[in-house]
C-alpha cells in the first residue's frame, strides 16, 4: 500500500535529543550506483536511509536519480516477443528488486510502450500508474516519463479516471489508458496503465521511482467508471504458474520471478498460508507472535495481517510492537516519532510471527533494526530506529519489507495463498 519510512524519519529529525551524525558527505552528480554486494547482516545500515530525509530537510539538495542503465532486466526480452499478440502461457520473467534509500524502497525495471522506466512493485494496492508526459513539464524535468505519443500500442480509455491514495497520504489521479508491459521478458498486452495529471509532492522527489505497479487483487483497482483488472491477474494468465516468488534484500539487489517457485532461493519447506482476497490485500491469518524465546503469546485484538512489498516497515498492533521493544535495552518510544528508537549497540531479540494458523515465521534479531537516524547528545551513542513499529491503530497488521527481506516470500494466485520459506 506504500507507507514509506520517511514520514517517520522527517518527523524524527526534528527531536531535539538527537544531532545528525557528521560523518554524512554531501552527494555530488545525479545518479548513483546500486551495488550489488553486501554487507554484514548485523550491521544496521543507516546513511542512505538518512539521505532520505535529508533530502526532505532540504539539507542535501541535489536530487538522488537512479540510472536506467543500472537495472537491467535479468531475463532480457526477446525482441520478437514485443510484438507477438498472442503468448502461450509458459513462462516465467524475472527482474531486479534494488533497494533504494535504505532500503525505504525497492525498485525494479520494466517497460511500457517499448519506453524503460524503474518502478515499485506494490502488492499492497492494485493500480498501475506512472510518470508521463501529461504531467506539467516541471514535475517530470530530467527525469524519465512515459510519453503515450511515442507508443505504437497505447490506447487511451475514454471517460476513464483513477484516483489513488496511500498509506502514507500519497496520491496521484488522473486519466487511464492501456498499453503492453513487458516484465523480464514476459508481456501483458492491453494492461490498464494510469496517467497521472497531479501527483503528491513524494513522488516529485522520489527520483528513483518512475511509478507504481500494483500486485494486489482487481477489487482494489480505483479506475471509474469500470474497474480494471489488475497487473497480476493479468500476468498470470501468460505464467507457467500464477506466482511472484519475491526475494528482496537489504541493501542489495534481489529478485522479483514472475511464473515460478524457484527452489534454489529458498531452503527448506515454503510454510503456507490461505489468503483472503476479499479486500483486494494479500491478507492472512496470524493470530500469535513471540518475543525472543519468550513463551508463544495471542494476539487477541490482531484483525488481520497483509503482506505489502510497498511498505518499508513491518507495521503491528502497539501492544505487540510494546512487548517487542520491552525487551530491548534502553528503548523508548517517542511520540513525535511515532516510533520506537534504541541506542544501536542494544542487542535485538529474535521475534516470530504466525504465518497461518499453525506456522511461526522467526526473524532474526539483526534484521530489526531499520536505520540509525542519530547520537544522542548525552552519551555520544548512536540512536536507530527500529524496523518494527506501531500500526497506529490501522485495521490492519502489514508486514513490509522488514519482514519480506528475511524469507523468501511466494504470492500464490492458486488458492490463493502465501508462501513463506527461509531464503537459501
Ligand atoms: C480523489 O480521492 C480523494 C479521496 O477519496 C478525494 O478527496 C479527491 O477529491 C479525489 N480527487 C479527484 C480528482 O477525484
Ligand atoms: C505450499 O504451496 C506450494 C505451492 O504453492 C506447494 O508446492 C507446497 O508443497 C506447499 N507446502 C506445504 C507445506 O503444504
Ligand atoms: C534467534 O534465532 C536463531 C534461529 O533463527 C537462533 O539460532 C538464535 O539463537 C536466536 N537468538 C536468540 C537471541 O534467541
Ligand atoms: C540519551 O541518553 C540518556 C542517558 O542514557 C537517556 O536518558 C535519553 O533517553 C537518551 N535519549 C535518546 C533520544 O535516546
Amino acid at each position: 500500500m506504500r507507507i514509506l519510512l520517511s514520514i517517520f524519519l522527517t518527523l524524527w529529525l526534528a527531536y531535539g535529543a538527537l544531532s545528525a551524525p557528521t560523518s554524512l558527505k554531501r552527494r555530488q552528480g545525479r545518479s548513483f550506483k546500486i551495488e550489488t554486494v553486501r554487507r554484514a547482516s548485523n550491521t544496521i545500515h543507516g546513511p542512505s536511509a538518512l539521505r532520505r530525509a535529508y533530502v526532505k530537510y532540504g539539507i542535501v539538495p541535489t536530487n538522488i536519480g537512479v540510472d536506467l542503465d543500472d537495472f537491467e532486466p535479468i531475463v532480457k526480452a526477446a525482441a520478437e516477443d514485443l510484438s507477438k499478440e498472442i503468448v502461450e502461457p509458459d513462462q516465467t520473467g524475472a527482474v531486479s528488486a534494488a533497494s533504494v534509500e535504505g532500503d525505504a524502497a525497492f525498485v525494479s525495471p520494466i517497460t511500457i510502450g517499448g519506453q524503460e522506466l524503474v518502478v515499485t512493485f506494490d502488492t499492497g494496492s492494485s493500480d498501475v500508474w506512472v510518470m508521463n508526459t501529461r504531467l506539467p513539464s516541471s514535475s517530470i524535468e530530467g527525469r524519465p516519463a512515459f510519453d503515450p505519443s511515442k507508443s505504437t500500442t497505447f490506447e487511451d480509455i475514454q471517460g476513464a479516471t483513477f484516483n489513488i491514495t496511500y498509506g502514507d497520504d500519497s496520491y496521484a489521479f488522473g486519466g487511464v489508458g492501456s498499453d503492453t508491459i513487458d516484465v523480464g521478458g514476459v508481456t501483458v498486452t492491453g494492461q490498464a496503465i494510469g496517467l497521472p495529471t497531479q501527483v503528491s509532492g513524494s513522488f516529485l522527489e522520489d527520483t528513483y521511482t518512475n511509478g507504481l505497479v500494483g500486485l494486489g487483487f482487481s477489487s482494489l483497482n480505483t479506475v471509474q467508471p469500470q474497474q480494471q483488472r489488475s497487473f497480476f491477474e493479468a500476468i498470470a494468465e501468460v505464467l507457467d504458474e500464477p506466482v511472484l516468488g519475491a526475494s528482496i534484500k537489504s541493501e542489495s539487489v534481489g529478485e522479483y520471478e514472475f511464473g515460478i517457485i524457484d527452489k534454489t532461493k529458498f531452503k527448506g519447506d515454503l510454510v503456507n498460508a490461505t489468503i483472503d482476497a476479499s479486500s483486494g490485500y494479500w491478507k492472512f491469518e496470524s493470530a500469535y507472535y513471540r518475543v525472543g524465546d519468550g513463551e508463544l503469546k495471542k494476539n487477541d485484538q490482531a484483525t488481520a495481517t497483509i503482506a505489502d512489498t510497498g511498505t518499508s516497515l513491518m507495521l503491528l498492533d502497539q501492544h505487540v510492537v510494546d512487548a517487542y521493544y520491552a525487551k530491548v535495552h534502553g528503548a523508548q518510544y517517542v511520540a513525535s516519532a511515532t516510533g520506537y528508537i534504541y541506542p544501536c549497540s542494544a542487542e535485538l531479540p529474535n521475534f516470530s510471527i504466525a504465518i497461518g494458523p499453525q506456522h511461526l515465521a522467526t526473524l532474526p534479531g539483526n534484521l530489526m533494526g531499520f536505520a540509525e537516524v542519530g547520537t544522542n547528545t548525552t552519551t555520544g551513542e548512536t540512536v536507530c530506529y527500529g524496523g518494527m513499529q506501531s500500526n497506529q491503530g490501522l485495521s490492519l497488521q502489514i508486514l513490509g519489507d522488514t519482514f519480506l527481506k528475511a524469507f523468501y516470500v511466494v504470492f500464490d494466485l492458486r488458492g490463493p495463498s502465501i508462501g513463506v520459506a527461509s531464503p537459501a
